[in-house]
């Protein structure tokens, strides 16, 4: 794990940018207890901080950019909590489809959003179809995402086409099981190169369980809403010194 202190003045090899960045975007709370202030202003900030991140990567030339906005588990926190993450959405991209436009950036998004609030939804997909045509970085929504859902969904679909006759159970690859994943539309980019989580916490939390296979891990302690440009090069500089073996030798 990296201090957030330590982040400033790092400079990153731009032949080596990872292509696929994934964020857990943990510590909105802390951030907000620490100012005395409701939890939703943590959430409020760390929207803010999502706009920041999202230049500062595409600067960085990140191809795609896949952040975990809301597990299938964040449905357990108190209701307003949930209503307001569930708002979070429209309010970005109310305010910033403009920005992610003139940036060429492309959304995407991935999870069951079909259980997401009807203005949450029509939010979310109507940004999706406004950047559709952008050819630069995708930044990846999770919404309502599981690690654990999206296998057992693909499992279904698998069997569903084997129940169809249109797959052989021998044809059961990993490539088979990728296509059925919610990163399939990113195609040779649905593994990222690195994961950051901020806020000190080491742990997966059902996030791309199945694409995390051989993905760098960097923690941070700097809560989400302080991780900022000098703290995105740090963790790129961090993945920049690890040494990529994908199970072989060199
Ligand atoms: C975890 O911090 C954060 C979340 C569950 C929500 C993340 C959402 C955002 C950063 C905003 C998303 C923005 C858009 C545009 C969809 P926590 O609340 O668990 O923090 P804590 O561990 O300090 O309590």
């Amino acid at each position: 794990m990296f201090k957030a202190k330590e982040a400033a003045g790092v400079t990153v090899d731009p032949e080596r940018i990872p292509r696929h960045v994934a964020i857990i975007m943990d510590g909105n709370g802390r951030w907000a207890q620490k100012r005395h202030l409701p939890r939703i202003a943590g959430h409020k900030q760390g929207m803010e901080n999502v706009r920041t991140i999202t230049r500062a990567a595409s600067d960085l030339g990140v191809k795609v950019l896949t952040l975990y906005a809301f597990s299938t588990e964040n449905w357990g926190r108190p209701q307003k909590e949930v209503s307001y993450l569930m708002s979070l959405p429209v309010t970005f991209f109310n305010k910033f489809v403009p920005e992610l436009i003139d940036q060429n950036v492309r959304v995407m998004v991935m999870g069951n959003i079909d259980r997401l609030p009807e203005s949450t939804r029509t939010a979310t997909l109507n940004a999706v179809r406004d950047t559709a045509d952008n050819t630069g970085m995708v930044l990846n929504f999770a919404l309502n995402y599981g690690g654990r859902d999206e296998i057992v969904r693909a499992t279904q679909a698998i069997a569903t086409d084997v129940a169809a006759g249109q797959l052989q159970p021998d044809q059961i690859d990993m490539q088979a099981v990728s296509d059925r994943l919610m990163t399939a539309p990113l195609g040779t980019l649905a593994d990222p190169d690195l994961l950051i989580r901020t806020s000190g916490e080491e742990r997966i939390s059902n996030f791309l369980l199945w694409q995390l296979a051989y993905t760098e891990m960097v923690f941070t302690d700097a809560l989400w809403p302080d991780f900022g440009p000098d703290e995105l090069t740090a963790a790129v500089g961090e993945y920049q010194s690890r040494d990529r073996r994908f199970g072989k030798v060199k």
